[in-house]
């Protein structure tokens, strides 16, 4: 049996953090077991914030280099950079003619992004979920791991897609679902700021690539308080995100243990948590981090995944292109 396709992208705009590998990190370790994976480094799609050239090629590698070092494997999964499968940039243009500019200018994505720099509104902003459909589409990929902020550019390719399908009479593309995304699969960790999620742009994270001493000065800032008002009371927020982060990291009995500290309502104990908290997030992005550092310093080794990764996309993205062209009235057999 054809096994379904799994697709998803990130943009190289920085490290990866503790979020991104519960969050998303650990489902595309299962996944490229049970399904055949396209994972890529969506570089075009950082273009619209304009990143120096030297800066984007670094990131590039940076974040292949943290994608290998989880685990994702170039033996099993398609890893590949977005803008080595020039097929994509094809189907972005031909997807543009099915797209409306008030749909887009609708998105949230978009809303957000044009309020934030108004003086930076650009077409590529504009179209962002576009060529955020051709990634998808150009694999007809079946899932896409997201997380609720996609959501609503998973929708649009849908549409662009059902789209295509009706204007050429064709049942050529598949409508790709989201993967799980508010099941328990996806665990979000939480920011130690006692805001909501860790996010690059909350300046809250933990990094895979940090030393020792950085996350043990990050665990120690994390906001608390002097501990429970009482016996058996609710945690508040910033409490229950310290936990949410142990219960990944730690062992069952370490959690029972703090968990019981807590329900006594006994103080000052939030120091020792948090070296054990620290001292946990240590033993599990230790080996993480040696990995990113080594295969960052091999340069050969990122080259030819890359190389290897953007020939087996381009074999799946040409064979999609030549059968859009041919749905859409081009000659493909001109030349031939
Ligand atoms: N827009 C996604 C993000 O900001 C990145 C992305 C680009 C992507 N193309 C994709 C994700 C295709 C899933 C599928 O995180």
């Amino acid at each position: 049996m054809m096994k379904d396709i799994v697709l998803s992208g990130i943009r190289p705009t920085g490290n990866l953090h503790l979020g991104n590998y519960y969050g998303a990190m650990v489902n595309f370790l299962k996944m490229q077991e049970e399904y055949k994976c396209y994972f890529f480094i969506a570089d075009w799609h950082a273009l619209t914030t304009h990143p120096d050239p030297k800066t984007l090629q670094e990131n590039i590698k940076n974040v292949l280099a943290e994608y290998l070092a989880c685990g994702l494997d170039p033996e099993k999964s398609t890893l590949y950079v977005q803008s080595d499968v020039p097929e994509i940039a094809e189907l972005y243009l031909l997807l543009n003619m099915l797209a409306y500019k008030g749909e887009l200018e609708k998105t949230v994505s978009f809303k957000e992004k044009a309020r934030k720099n108004p003086e930076n509104i650009n077409a590529g902003l504009l179209t962002y979920p576009v060529l955020q459909a051709a990634d998808i589409l150009i694999h007809n990929a079946d899932y896409v791991p997201v997380g609720k902020d996609q959501e609503q550019h998973l929708e649009m390719t849908r549409q662009f897609a059902k789209r295509f399908n009706h204007r050429y009479g064709v049942e050529y593309f598949k409508e790709p679902k989201a993967f799980a995304s508010d099941s328990q699969q996806m665990i979000k960790i939480p920011g130690l700021d006692g805001s909501g999620k860790m996010g690059k742009s909350e300046g809250n994270c933990i990094y895979l690539i940090d030393e020792p001493k950085v996350i043990e000065k990050k665990v120690k800032s994390a906001l608390t308080d002097s501990g429970p008002e009482g016996a058996n009371t609710p945690k508040p927020d910033y409490i229950e995100n310290l936990f949410t982060i142990l219960k990944v990291v730690s062992t069952p009995e370490i959690v029972a243990h703090y968990e019981n500290l807590w329900i006594t309502g006994e103080q000052r104990w939030y120091g020792s948590l948090k070296k054990q908290l620290a001292e946990d997030i240590i033993k599990t992005t230790t080996p993480i981090r040696e990995r990113i550092n080594d295969i960052r310093n091999n340069e050969e080794y990122l080259n030819h995944v890359m190389k290897t990764g953007a020939e087996k996309a381009r074999e799946s993205a040409a064979k999609t292109i030549k059968e859009v062209r041919e749905i859409i009235g081009f000659d493909t057999k001109k030349g031939q």
